[in-house]
């Protein structure tokens, strides 16, 4: 439709037919069954007239069922304005990829555009038009469940994940979505929720806020983002949905944002429960004026927004301006001309788990493995002459896809144990439970209704399962534990104050270790766990996160060296949950560790802890010995450009992808500055024993930072350039910027 047409159709709305753009209500509310039923209306205090028209409905994905409603939509529109269909499709559709924090860990952002633009594919042919992704919090704190939809803890890697996935999503031609509208979210600073506790206060400096947590929704913004989604959280005392210096000064006039604002679940009504607004049309209101657009699931809108023009306490073109930029998503997206966007079974038959996204889904997963231990080169496995017992929850478990993978099915997923028997004779290869996931399951509560069947083995058959893996660990070599947390475990609502495997599981490793054999380890979890334990027991760890469709494959494959793991941290991994918040980029403080003008105890550090992770931001090991060396700058001095240079050798028998990264340290500045900041990766394959030289041009514009004043820019000063396999080990080199 052409603008003056969508203009003439905003002026020709009525009042409730402009508001009911503003609402977005879920499936249960346009099926016919329930759509009668008073319950989901009453819970909401709102009418059938509002149902029939609001303007978005959430999280119903499916050709068959999107076009049923949308049919019987539009039949009633007085306007045919079509309803917009709007969904958490956050890691694949039904091709179910690594979750966010395995996909950081290939620090890939061109083969995630891929993956994303495949999602976009998938979820289109199933008539979904938004999609409430990327999730671009920065994330600090692994107790915080939802680490899992995160790409990690540097900006740099974040907002470059964060343009990646919001132009695979869209996938614009020709000014054309021709994939699916991405909705970034949670704006903003969701991640650094205190304590790692879900849904609780984030209060921060505007200086750090700038510098670290909004970088990544930028990129996103900036990528095109047609959608923004407000997050639950507080930010300066006052929640995000109601925050007009977040939601108005910065993402709309500073960044010019003029999209979409959704808010989150019910976000809009809980301003009441904060306790910023009386009730809800103090609420409403709060949202209106920071210009947040969509109310997700509450009747707030559909009931307070006429009363407060009525009483002259809201513009009402603060709700046209509203309304009029979803009409404008809706006719971006094409819904005019084609409602349906192409949407059918047939076309889902063409697209979904095809081959080729199966492949893809295989290769991304592959670079998002980490191998964290490999003592004495206990990896890759030998095939042919050693007996391998397989253990643990995660063994022979189709669950390895996710709290957030909700349209991929576990039944398309190839378990580790299926996997392995296609590399192993039956003679040789051996499986057995050995343990539970859990020891209890009721703290799990309920998510999507679905309660978890899973309940505890009675005490006998416990003994027997543990029995039985005793024996087979007997005749064994080698013993693999599929362990890790429940999915329940992560994802919203997940954080968890004690990160350690489950108990039940800790437990059991202790048992089969008297076994004496070669033990290797499996996570399969949503977050950094704490392996400090597990570092010193196993001979090797390999970190999998949940890996998606084609985990257990992948899996496999890198045990007996199909695969030579590339896989590099995106979030650190803690020695203790007592380190937390722990990321790598922090301040030297006035008394630093390796301080020469205090003694020993009068330093910023713990009595019971050591400062460093565990495992590093940045860190992976592989198959493979790779040296770094000549890092080159080609000036002591920099005004605009710096060439920087360093050797890489694959000193191994076999062809691998590193990941050499370029972290620099502004020494002085006029506010503290981080030891070291991530601004340069680059991946590269290299052939047995190949040798070459990795090149980085780093500008000025990399070393800006919020000033003292809160200028983003840069002072003159000395500089250290750190290039390393990992955030760690680095060789050094420095500069003076004129
Ligand atoms: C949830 C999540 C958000 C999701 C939304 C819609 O509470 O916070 O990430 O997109 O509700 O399901």
């Amino acid at each position: 439709m052409n603008e003056a047409d969508l203009k003439k159709l905003l002026k020709d709305l009525t009042w409730q037919e402009k508001v009911g753009q503003l609402i977005q209500l879920s499936g249960d509310f346009f099926s016919s069954e329930e759509a009668l039923a008073v319950g989901p209306k009453q819970k909401l205090g709102i009418t059938q007239e509002t149902v029939d028209l609001a303007g978005s409905v959430l999280n119903v994905a499916g050709a068959k069922k999107t076009r049923e409603i949308q049919e019987k939509w539009l039949q009633k529109s007085r306007h045919k304005i079509p309803l917009l269909f709007m969904a958490d499709i956050v890691y694949g559709y039904r091709t179910v990829f690594p979750i966010p924090l395995g996909l950081g860990a290939t620090w890939n952002p061109d083969l995630i555009k891929q993956a994303y633009r495949v999602t976009a594919a998938e979820a289109k042919a199933s008539g979904v038009h938004v999609t409430f992704a990327p999730m671009v919090d920065l994330v600090r704190d692994a107790r915080w469940g939802r680490c899992l939809e995160s790409t990690g803890e540097d900006t740099t890697l974040n907002a470059a994940f964060a343009r990646a996935m919001v132009t695979g999503l869209q996938h614009v031609e020709l000014g054309k979505i021709t994939g699916i509208a991405a909705c970034v979210k949670h704006f903003a600073a969701y991640g650094a929720a205190e304590g790692g506790r879900e849904y609780n206060t984030v209060d921060m400096s505007e200086r750090r806020l700038r510098e670290d947590y909004l970088p990544g929704y930028k990129a996103a913004v900036e990528a095109g983002s047609e959608l923004v989604m407000t997050s639950f959280n507080t930010y300066d005392g006052i929640p995000v949905t109601g925050n007009e210096f977040l939601l108005k000064q910065i993402l709309r006039d500073e960044w010019g944002f003029d999209g979409v604002i959704i808010s989150d679940y019910a976000a809009v009504l809980e301003l009441v429960a904060h306790g910023i607004a009386a009730d809800e049309k103090e609420a409403t209101l709060l949202a209106m004026n920071a210009t947040n657009d969509i109310d997700m699931k509450t009747g707030c809108y559909a009931k307070q927004l006429e009363p407060l023009v009525r009483e002259g306490k809201l513009d009402s073109k603060r709700i046209d301006d509203a309304v009029w930029r979803v009409l404008k998503l809706k006719n971006k997206l094409g819904l005019f001309e084609d409602p349906y966007r192409g949407a059918s079974s047939e076309r889902e038959q063409e697209m979904l788990l095809t081959e080729e996204n199966r492949n893809l889904a295989y290769q991304v997963a592959a670079q998002s493995i980490v191998l964290l231990e490999n003592k004495n080169h206990t990896l890759p496995l030998a095939k042919n002459h050693q007996k391998i017992l397989l253990v643990g929850p995660y063994g022979d478990n189709q669950n390895l896809i996710g709290l957030w993978a909700i349209h991929g099915n576990t039944s398309d997923v190839i378990t580790i144990k299926e996997a392995i028997s296609q590399h192993v004779s039956s003679e040789q290869f051996h499986y057995t439970a050995g343990c539970e996931m859990l020891s209890d399951y009721r703290f799990l509560g309920e998510f999507g209704g679905s309660k978890d069947q899973l309940m505890r083995m009675p005490q006998a058959k416990r003994e027997q399962a543990l029995a039985e893996a005793l024996r087979q660990g007997e005749k064994a070599d080698v013993i693999i534990y599929a362990m890790g947390e429940h999915t329940m475990q992560s994802g919203e609502a997940g954080s968890r104050a004690d990160i350690t495997l489950p108990d039940v599981q800790k437990e059991f490793i202790q048992e089969m270790l008297a076994l004496g054999k070669t033990n290797i380890l499996i996570t399969i979890s949503g977050r950094p766990l704490v392996l400090t334990e597990e570092a010193k027991q196993m001979d090797a760890i390999l970190q999998a996160w949940f890996p998606g469709t084609e985990g257990g494959r992948v899996l496999a494959d890198i045990l007996f060296g199909k695969i030579n793991p590339s896989g590099r941290l995106s979030m650190s991994f803690p020695y203790s949950v007592g380190q937390l918040p722990i990321y790598y980029n922090g301040f030297q403080t006035g008394r630093p560790l390796n301080s020469k003008t205090h003694s020993g105890r009068f330093v910023s550090k713990y009595l019971d802890s050591p400062n460093a992770p565990l495992y590093p931001f940045g860190y992976g090991l592989s198959y493979s010995y790779v040296e770094l060396s000549d890092l080159a700058l080609d000036d002591v001095e920099m005004t605009e450009k710096l060439q920087v240079s360093v050797q890489v050798k694959n000193n191994s028998s076999r062809s691998v992808l590193e990941t050499v990264q370029l972290y620099v340290q502004d020494i002085v500045g006029s506010v503290v500055r981080p030891n070291r900041e991530l601004k340069k990766f680059k991946k590269i394959n290299l052939e047995a024993q190949e040798s070459a030289t990795v090149h980085f041009t780093l500008t000025r514009e990399d070393l800006y930072y919020y000033t003292k004043n809160m200028d983003f820019s840069v002072e003159a000063g000395d500089f250290n350039v750190f290039v390393g396999r990992n955030s760690r080990d680095t060789l050094q080199a420095s500069f003076t910027l004129k």
